[in-house]
């Protein structure tokens, strides 16, 4: 693999977008990289986010990957800015680029709602960021936001918990909170790439007027327009087909949570950031 599309989050997560970008672009190579050692991002601080995510896009860089996508909210939120700003015009090769998850999702977000209420469900980092906030603020100013932080949703996901009773309490927790917040919210954002594997029950406890914004494919369509855009990068990318999986976890443990998700099998490497 020459020039894969490097795609990477805390853990899991990820996936739910790869699998979507997969679909929109089959052709490309894909490195997927989950630092599930070191999952969940979710609660730490803002130094310690981005001192991760720049470890691994940098070993991402490092295995050829010109394009790297933080297909975590938490990463996009609290340390893409600064990636973009500070690091990528030092780096060794300034052409790279690194795109976020969260850009993409409200860039939409006028098309969906109609009451012009919306809510963000996404981890503490995430929230207390505010980025959502901000970049809707500035895209669709006047939009009524709502934001809740859901700390026990990665936990579920990343323990294979996702489908058991006590994903039911939790999922139905939040899910009612944030309502109640604001009842007259049409659309919720899930603002974290592992909750579309809470999906089903996410669905379940909200009502059907209600509309669950699908992160992955907004995400997947914005690289197809993106690649378009930048044929300069597209032409850099090699298109064999082929993924390969990095995880910082054993990969006993990875791969057969990584295949489940994917519905294909997966085979990763150990790596160390
Ligand atoms: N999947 C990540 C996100 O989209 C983060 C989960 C975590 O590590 O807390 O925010």
């Amino acid at each position: 693999m020459s020039a894969p599309i490097g795609i990477f989050d805390s853990g899991y997560g990820g996936l739910t977008i790869l699998k979507e970008i997969v679909t929109a672009l089959p052709d490309y190579d894909f490195l997927y990289l989950g630092d599930n050692a070191r999952a969940p991002y979710g609660t730490r601080s803002f130094d310690i986010v981005y001192d991760f995510t720049l470890q691994a896009v940098q070993h991402l860089f490092a295995q050829g990957a010109p394009l790297v996508i933080l297909a975590c909210n938490t990463a996009s939120a609290k340390a893409l800015r600064s990636i973009q700003q500070k690091y990528l015009p030092i780096s060794e090769d300034p052409s790279r680029r690194v795109l976020g998850v969260i850009r993409p999702t409200v860039e939409v977000l006028k098309e969906h709602t109609k009451t012009g209420h919306v809510g963000i469900l996404a981890t503490p980092g995430t929230i207390n960021s505010h980025s959502y906030q901000m970049e809707i603020e500035k895209m669709n100013p006047g939009m009524q936001v709502s934001e809740l932080a859901c700390p026990m949703w990665v936990p579920l996901v990343e323990t294979g918990e996702f489908g058991g009773p006590g994903a039911d309490y939790f999922v139905k927790k939040y899910v009612d909170q944030i309502l109640e917040d604001d009842p007259e919210i049409d659309t919720l954002i899930l603002g974290c790439t592992h909750y579309p594997l809470l999906y089903p029950k996410i669905r379940e406890y909200t009502p059907e007027h209600i509309r669950i914004l699908p992160q992955g494919e907004l995400v997947a369509e914005s690289l197809t327009d993106y690649l378009k855009r930048h044929p300069e990068m597209d032409s850099r990318l090699s298109k064999n087909g082929c993924i390969e999986y990095l995880t910082t976890e054993s990969c006993d443990k990875f791969n057969p949570l990584a295949s489940l998700f994917l519905d294909r099998p997966v085979s990763s490497s150990r790596i160390h950031l």
